[in-house]
This record gives C-alpha cells, sequence and structure tokens, in this order.
C-alpha cells in the first residue's frame, strides 16, 4: 500500500495548486530553447512566459525566425524547452518521458499546420480518422467520431471526396476535423492560412471562431495582421521573447467580413 501511496502523491506533486494556474490550460515559465547546430548554438527562445486561459482565441505574430515556430513545437510537445517550465491542464510536460508525452499529445491536442498534410489517395472522412487509429476506440466509435469532426467543421457532405476533389479551404478543414477527432481541449495551428487566398482564410478563421465558441482554446501563429484581428488576443514575438501581449479591440466576425467579401465560387 506504501507504493500506491507513494505513487499517487507523486503524481500530485507534478500539479499546480495554485487557483490560477488550475484555470491555465498552458502556463510557460521562462522558457529556453537552444539549438545546437555543429559549432553554433540558436538561442531561439530567451525567457518566454505566458498563461493561457481556458476558451482563449490567441494569435501569436513576429517577423521570421523570431521563435513562433519553436514556441508551438514546445506548447504542442513536439519539442522541449532547454530550460524553464511548461504545464499543459496542470501537468508538468517535462517530467514526462517521450512515450507519455506522445499520450499527452494525442489526448489534448489538436494540430494544424500550413501545408495541410492530407493523405493524397484517402478520402476527408479517412484523413479525418487518422490520428483515432493510434487510440484503443473501436472501428465503429473511430467512424462516428470522424463523421462528428468533418460536421464541426461544416464538410460533412463531403466525407468522400478526394483531397484533390477539394479547394484550399475545404482541405485545411479536414486538417482541422483531423485534428479535432480526438476531441483535444487545445487545438494549436501554425500559419493555418499561410497557403490559402484572403477569402479562404477568413473562412478557416469563420471555423476557428465557431470552435472557439464552443469552448475549444486555440493558438495560431499569422503573419497577418487582418487574420490575427479574429483572435481576442494578439502575442509578439521579437528575437525569441515576447514583447507584446494586448487584447484584440473591435475584433470583426468572421461570418460578417465573408458577407463584404467577394465570392469565387460556389
Ligand atoms: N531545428 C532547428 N535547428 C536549428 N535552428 C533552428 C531550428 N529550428 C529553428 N531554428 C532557429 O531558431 C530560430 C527561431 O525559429 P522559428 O522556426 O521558431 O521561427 P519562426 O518565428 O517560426 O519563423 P517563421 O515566421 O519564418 O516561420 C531561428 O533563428 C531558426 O533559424
Ligand atoms: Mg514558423
Amino acid at each position: 500500500m506504501q507504493i500506491t501511496n507513494h505513487a499517487t502523491n507523486q503524481t500530485e506533486a507534478t500539479r499546480v495548486s495554485a487557483t490560477s494556474a488550475e484555470s491555465a490550460v498552458i502556463r510557460v515559465e521562462d522558457v529556453h530553447k537552444y539549438y545546437e547546430l555543429g559549432e553554433t548554438r540558436v538561442h531561439a527562445l530567451r525567457g518566454v512566459s505566458v498563461e493561457v486561459q481556458r476558451g482563449e482565441f490567441v494569435a501569436v505574430m513576429g517577423a521570421s525566425g523570431s521563435g513562433k515556430s519553436t514556441f508551438m513545437n514546445i506548447l504542442g510537445c513536439l519539442d522541449r524547452p532547454s530550460s524553464g517550465r511548461y504545464l499543459l491542464e496542470g501537468v508538468d510536460v517535462l517530467q514526462h518521458d517521450k512515450r507519455a508525452l506522445a499520450l499527452i499529445r494525442n489526448q489534448k491536442i489538436g494540430f494544424v499546420f500550413q501545408g495541410f498534410n492530407l493523405l493524397a489517395r484517402t478520402t476527408a472522412l479517412e484523413n479525418t480518422e487518422l490520428p483515432t487509429l493510434y487510440s484503443k476506440i473501436g472501428k465503429e466509435e473511430r467512424h462516428k467520431r470522424a463523421v462528428e469532426a468533418l460536421a464541426l467543421v461544416g464538410l460533412a457532405d463531403r466525407a468522400e471526396h478526394f483531397p484533390a476533389q477539394m479547394s484550399g479551404g475545404q482541405q485545411q478543414r479536414v486538417a482541422v476535423a483531423r485534428a479535432l477527432v480526438n476531441r483535444p481541449s487545445i487545438l494549436l495551428a501554425d500559419e493555418p492560412t499561410g497557403n490559402l487566398d484572403s477569402r479562404t482564410s477568413v473562412e478557416i478563421m469563420g471555423v476557428f471562431q465557431d470552435l472557439n465558441d464552443k469552448g475549444l482554446t486555440i493558438v495560431m501563429v499569422t503573419h497577418e495582421h487582418d487574420i490575427a484581428e479574429f483572435a481576442k488576443r494578439v502575442l509578439v514575438f521579437r528575437d525569441g521573447k515576447i514583447r507584446k501581449d494586448e487584447p484584440v479591440r473591435g475584433r470583426p466576425r468572421a461570418a460578417e467580413v465573408l458577407k463584404t467579401l467577394p465570392t469565387l465560387e460556389d
């Protein structure tokens, strides 16, 4: 029984009890990241501290090379900080090994990238289902979740389409559905509109705002001010540090903006 108690205490010890930290989905404390490249050492993050609460929608901006993707990869448990602390829903991520991290990532986080990374010979539904293959849920439940996720991004009627039979915006929506299929609490998106025209970008922001309204926490990198405005809060990185952290005032609704933009197709 001693052993059980000990194990429980250890788990408790990795949790944080302060109330603000409890409600913070993401808490980053003085994180540094060095990349070693042969003789040279790149100091990509230089003391980043930030908290993101449940239900926030954060845009991350900053010049090329300022550390945005490095930051996102750490948030997404794809990489580890060189020093500092990262608490994800109160869990100290650095206390876990690679396998445990992969599990946490799979359960808590959905990732969307600039390139949609869909499998070409695979339908929208099958692409969406992919991340569930690594979990223990049964075939029927997997199918059900994929159908649900496609419906969430407004693509219920495109389930049997292959990527080549869809527009760029639709392909990115499939990528978002795929990121949501394991029902994560956080969506991380690194330049999700980087390959899209402006109307389609606003469409994707509409999808993000709807998901955020339903309670999903979103952190998104973008280079474009008009896109960042759809978020509730903007962080600006410079030289590996957060230089600005401001709420967005007079945030536009993507659905409204879309009405003012010319349509290309339909
Ligand atoms: N795997 C790596 N190995 C070595 N250096 C890296 C690696 N990844 C990034 N860097 C360096 O770290 C710094 C931050 O890179 P990062 O990719 O985070 O920038 P970014 O803000 O996402 O830029 P961009 O807007 O161009 O995507 C850069 O100087 C970059 O060259
Ligand atoms: Mg980047």
